[in-house]
């Protein structure tokens, strides 16, 4: 028994292992991304867990579910997608590791994500040096795309975003005087305070101060303190949605009671459920809305229900147009060759989606108006669509 069990060992255990290693390379490698046959990989990467989870998962739900429509109408190019997820768990760093995985490792032809600009500028580098091509479906700070020719986005960028909400302050909220508050480790939040007070200064208003914090700050009083003595009008926190569920409840504990507003990254179910009752009155930006009367969003609204039991955000509904903005440019360039893909992303005309028209111009960003939205009676209300 012995001596067979050591022959086995010797002579079959090697071919197994060798096997073994071809199974797996068969299944697991890329494929057949090259030859114009087989699978085409397409990466995205999302904070799927982690503090932005909402973020994440959402816009992975619009993705996957525009994949997986585009592959049950036949593909492209006669070619299934097959889309292959990395989660970057909200942690500075991983965004970086988990592209580099889904380009080296899986093949993926084309990058779709992320969400937080701060993320999207950590694998933009990587992508443009890999001559592959990123799509980011909601990243709005104008840097991402200045990273390279190889990477594109479906959504506007902050010098609109902050000039439409430096417009609502002084027109619909009539503010003359307002605060800040702003995330130091956010270069979204950096980005879009800056254009939010050039335009500001441009509509005739003053800006008071500007208080700061650090992303995953749970403390804010020292700040909302500072800026309740110079008393503003209304306060813009330019930031994410766990902090400024937290820095508005802070604030009316303080007795502050001026309408606070932000842009697209307070959207989250998490902004009600952290800021309950001292959000009422609040105002902020974002991409698209829900109760739109057009008919291919309603369609995407029911498709998106029917499959996960909840109304699409703005981050899903950018995620499903990411998706298929990139077959759209497969199919107009032919082939899923990555160089050939860009060029056509580049000359992306027209193409209409749930969040409106994607035109590319030329410095690879969309022109899409902006929706503000309010909190009333514990929703999200639609306030007013802003074209730019
Ligand atoms: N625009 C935000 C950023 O660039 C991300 C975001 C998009 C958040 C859409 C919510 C909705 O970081």
């Amino acid at each position: 028994m012995t001596n067979l069990f050591r022959g086995f060992q010797r002579n079959v255990a090697p071919l197994c292992l060798i096997l073994m290693g071809l199974l797996l390379a068969v299944g697991c490698g890329p494929s057949a991304t090259t030859d114009g046959t087989g699978l085409i990989v397409v990466g995205e990467f999302a904070s799927l867990t982690g503090k932005e989870a909402n973020f994440g998962q959402s816009s992975h739900k619009g993705t996957e579910l525009a994949v997986d429509e585009i592959n049950a109408a036949g593909g492209v190019l006669g070619r299934k997608l097959l889309l292959k997820t990395e989660d970057n768990q909200s942690k500075p760093g991983e965004s970086a590791t988990v592209v580099r995985k889904l380009i080296n490792r899986d093949g993926a032809v084309a990058i779709l994500g992320e969400v937080a600009s701060g993320r999207s500028l950590e694998a933009a580098p990587i992508c443009q040096t890999n001559k592959i091509p990123m799509i980011s479906p909601s990243s709005t700070n104008p840097k991402v795309t200045q990273v390279g020719d190889y990477i594109f986005r479906v959504c506007f960028i902050d010098p609109f975003q902050g000039t439409v909400m430096a417009r609502f302050a002084r027109t619909t909220l009539k503010a003359s005087k307002v605060a800040l508050l702003t995330d130091v480790a956010a270069p979204y939040s950096m980005g879009l305070a800056d254009f939010f007070k050039q335009g500001f200064a441009a509509a005739g208003g003053t800006i008071l101060s500007e208080q700061k914090f650090s992303s995953g700050d749970k403390d804010f009083k020292a700040q909302l303190t500072a800026l309740k003595s110079e008393n503003p009008e209304a306060i813009f926190v330019p930031c994410y949605y766990n902090e400024a569920a937290l820095i508005v409840r802070q604030a009316r504990e303080l007795g502050i009671t001026v309408p606070f507003f932000g842009g697209d990254g307070w959207e989250a179910p998490e902004l009600l459920s952290i800021g309950g009752k001292a959000l009422e009155g609040c105002f902020y930006s974002t991409h698209y809305t829900s109760e739109s009367s057009i008919p291919a969003v309603k369609n995407f609204v029911k498709k998106f229900q029917d499959r996960y039991k909840e109304v699409p955000d703005a981050m899903a509904a950018l995620g499903y147009d990411s998706a298929y903005v990139l077959a759209d440019a497969m199919k107009r360039a032919g082939s899923a060759d990555p160089t050939k893909v860009r060029e056509a992303l580049a000359a992306t005309k027209d193409f209409d989606g749930v969040t409106g028209k994607t035109i590319m111009d030329k410095d690879r960003n969309a022109t899409k108006p902006a929706v503000i939205l309010a909190i009333k009676n514990g929703k999200f209300e639609y306030v007013e669509t802003i074209s730019p």
